[in-house]
C-alpha cells in the first residue's frame, strides 16, 4: 500500500510514520511520497533523513483551492498513491479532493472527536474544563475533522496542565496511533459500515 504523507510544519507525525516503517511496524504500507505546501516546513528534514521522494506544492501557487487540489490529485495519481495521510497538513480540502479519494484519506486530530474540531483543539479542551482529551485518527470527509473514526486514545487533563504540556501528552499518543492505524488499514483489518469502523483485533 503506497502512502503519501502531507505536511505543513513540524512533521513529528511524519517522523513517527517513517520510523515505524524503518522498524518494520507499518504493516504492508510504504511511504512513497511526501508532499508539503510550505517550502520551509521543518518536517522536510525527515524526508532527507529517510531519503524519501518529496514534492512541494506551495499554498499560494494556484489561483483557487480547486486548482490547487486538481494539481494535488494529479501528482498523487502519477505516483500511484493508495492512501493519503494528512499529518498536520494545514489546508481545508475541497469536496472534489475528498470524493476522489473516498475513505482513502486519513487525518490525525489532537482531540477526542467530535469534541473540539478545528484549530487549537488542546486549548479548546483546557478552556472547556475537560478532564479528559486525546487524539483521533479518522477518514476525512467533506466536513473539517469529521468522518469515520478509526482509532482514538485518551489522556487525562490535570489541574496544572498548560496548552504546551497537554499538547505534548496528546502528541505522544498521536505518534503511536497514527502508524498503528496505517498498519491496520494496510493489513486489511479495517472495515467500514456507514460511518462506523470495525477494527479486527
Ligand atoms: C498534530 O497535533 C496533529 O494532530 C494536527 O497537527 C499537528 C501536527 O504536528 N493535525 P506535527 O507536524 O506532526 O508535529
Amino acid at each position: 500500500m503506497r502512502l503519501a504523507v502531507l505536511i505543513s510544519g513540524r512533521g513529528s507525525n511524519l517522523r513517527s510514520i517513517l520510523e515505524s516503517e524503518r522498524t518494520g511496524s507499518l504493516g504492508k504500507a510504504i511511504v512513497s511520497l511526501i508532499i508539503s505546501d510550505k517550502r520551509d516546513a521543518k518536517g522536510l528534514k525527515y524526508s532527507k533523513e529517510y531519503n524519501k521522494k518529496t514534492i512541494i506544492i506551495e499554498s499560494n501557487s494556484h489561483n483557487s483551492k480547486e486548482e490547487y487540489d486538481n494539481q494535488l490529485v494529479k501528482v498523487l495519481h502519477e505516483h500511484d498513491i493508495d492512501l493519503i495521510v494528512l499529518a498536520g497538513f494545514m489546508r481545508i480540502l475541497t469536496p472534489f479532493f475528498v470524493n476522489t479519494f473516498n475513505n482513502r484519506i486519513v487525518n490525525i486530530h489532537p482531540s477526542l472527536l467530535p469534541a473540539f474540531p478545528g484549530l487549537n483543539a488542546q486549548k479548546q479542551a483546557l478552556n472547556h474544563g475537560s478532564k479528559i482529551s486525546g487524539c483521533t485518527v479518522h477518514f476525512a470527509s467533506e466536513e473539517v475533522d469529521d468522518g469515520p473514526i478509526i482509532l482514538q486514545r485518551a489522556v487525562e487533563i490535570s489541574n496544572d496542565d498548560t496548552e504546551e504540556s497537554l499538547s505534548q501528552k496528546i502528541l505522544k499518543q498521536e505518534h503511536e496511533i497514527l502508524p498503528l492505524a496505517l498498519k491496520l488499514i494496510s493489513e486489511g483489518k479495517i472495515s467500514i459500515k456507514e460511518r462506523k469502523i470495525i477494527v479486527e483485533e
